[in-house]
């Protein structure tokens, strides 16, 4: 069987964050849980996760996972660390070791990796790279076979040219791993307990170390500061924004597009630029997002337009909908199908049955709307009194004229209508009509101020 150790204990100096580094988000995520999804794809007995700095941060932030924690009070070095969690592990499993702050590790490279620990106990995975600077370096002899890693502080000048590193990532067996941690010192320039020395012990007891590489270097780099950061977020986006592509959705720019989750698509899906879908979102087919818009835990479905600069949270909006330019829907509600939310409008904890339009700066909260009803421009419910929330219910086929506010709690029953500029403060009954008294006085011969 394989057990899992994923070393998360660091802080993460150069980060410059109270946040220990592990919880940095990488695509809306924390870079620990990139980490676990691809360690969790792989057939295993368990995931041991050592943490340590911020105290129960992680662990907490992440308690969904069903993992097992393991604190490092002090962090004495990555062998250190391996060893808290080997306790657990049975001698006969083979032990991953995965790095909480390197995210973009793919599900197939650890496959890989494993296969190829099986003939010796022993693999390793190392990359090239062109400024190695920092990494530990893979030293080899003459015919290629692997010999030691040589941390770079304490690398020669020979040493430091090598270009071929130590990942951080290996596979070892319960049994090999724990007579060779048991080993370790200290006698280093980091007065650490290095992991990597185990390689030096393996020589010795003639068991053979294995290597393989990553298909892209990217899979492998870390993150010690935050323009790192920022290159694997943009690296991760492209490859998100071209997996879309494949499945048939059209990016009008893949570089201006950033998905910080999970999204379904269907058939024939338009997204404009500069577009951000976080959490869940689910989008039908036919559906068109025009540029700037937010879009959170939602489900868009077939035939709907989003038109540009709109927000939408935790919303469920029908088939062929039309909504914004400039619209805010809030969380909670729900458009059913050929709605028309236009700009300015806000929506927030509310049905709109089929058919209604609101279609210019209108606030609708708390309520629920029938169908085929006509909102005019201006529309306001007085949701709050100051300390509570009321509901406002509008009947299908009402008519609201512009300008009107709707004291909460109130009914407009089915098919009233209300005249612009009412304040309604009472249900208004079917088939009546609504509007304030309204005197006008009209000046004869008016002439306006001219300036002297
Ligand atoms: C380590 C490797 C180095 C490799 C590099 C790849 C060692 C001695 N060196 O160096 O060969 O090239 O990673 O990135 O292993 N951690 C703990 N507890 C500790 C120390 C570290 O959990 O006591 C965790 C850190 O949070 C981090 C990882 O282990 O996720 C690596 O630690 P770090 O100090 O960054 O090691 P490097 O010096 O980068
Ligand atoms: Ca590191």
């Amino acid at each position: 069987m394989l057990s899992i150790i994923i070393l998360a204990a660091g802080q993460g100096t150069r980060m410059k964050s109270e946040i220990p580094k592990v919880l940095h988000k990488l695509a809306g995520r924390t870079l620990l849980e990139h980490v676990y999804i691809s360690a969790s794809r792989l057939e295993h007995r368990m995931i041991n996760i050592v943490y340590g700095y911020g105290g129960k941060k992680v662990p907490e932030t992440l308690s969904h996972l069903p993992v097992n924690w393991i604190e490092q009070e002090h962090q004495l070095g990555t062998g250190h660390a391996v060893n808290l969690a080997l306790h657990t592990i049975p001698q006969d499993d083979h032990v991953l070791i995965l790095y909480g702050d390197i995210p973009l590790i793919t599900f197939e490279t650890l496959s890989a990796l494993i296969e190829d620990s099986n003939e010796t106990g022993f693999s390793l995975l190392t990359s090239y790279i062109e400024d190695p600077k920092g990494y530990g370096r893979i030293v080899r002899n003459a015919i290629g076979v692997l010999e030691k890693i040589v941390e770079d502080k304490d690398a020669d000048e020979t040493q430091r040219s090598i270009c071929e590193i130590n990942t951080g990532i290996m596979v070892v067996r319960a049994s090999l791993l724990k007579n060779w941690l048991s080993q370790l010192d200290k006698n280093n320039a980091q007065g650490e307990y290095y992991l990597t020395d185990i390689v030096e012990h393996a020589v010795e007891q003639k068991v053979q170390v294995n290597s393989k590489s990553p298909e892209s270097v990217m899979e492998v780099r870390g993150v010690n500061d935050r323009a790192q950061l920022s290159e694997l977020e943009r690296y991760y986006q492209l490859i998100q924004a071209h997996h879309l592509m494949k499945l048939g959705v059209t990016l009008l720019d893949p570089a201006r597009f950033d998905l910080r989750g999970d999204l379904e698509t269907g058939e024939d899906v338009e997204i404009d630029v500069n577009v951000i879908i976080e959490g869940s979102v689910s989008i039908g087919n036919n559906v068109k997002i025009g540029a700037n818009c937010y879009i959170n835990n939602a489900d868009i479905n077939d035939g709907t337009e989003i038109f540009p600069n709109s927000y939408i949270e935790n919303t469920v909006i029908g088939k062929n909908c039309r909504v914004g330019p400039f619209a805010r829907v809030r969380p909670e509600s729900r458009l059913d199908n050929n709605v028309h939310i236009g700009n300015f409008v806000e929506i927030k904890k509310t049905d709109v049955g089929e058919g209604t339009k609101i279609n210019h700066l209108s606030y609708i909260g708390d309520s629920s709307l029938g169908k085929n009803i006509n909102i005019g421009a201006g529309t306001i419910t007085c949701n709050y009194d100051g300390a509570h929330k009321h509901h406002t219910i509008i009947e299908d086929d009402v008519f609201i004229g512009s300008d009107t506010q709707l004291v909460a709690p109130v009914t407009i029953k089915k098919g009233a209508t209300v005249g612009a500029g009412t304040t309604v403060i009472r249900d208004v009954e079917t088939g009546e009509l609504i509007h304030n008294k309204i005197e006008h006085t009209n000046v004869k011969n008016w002439k306006r101020p001219v300036k002297k």
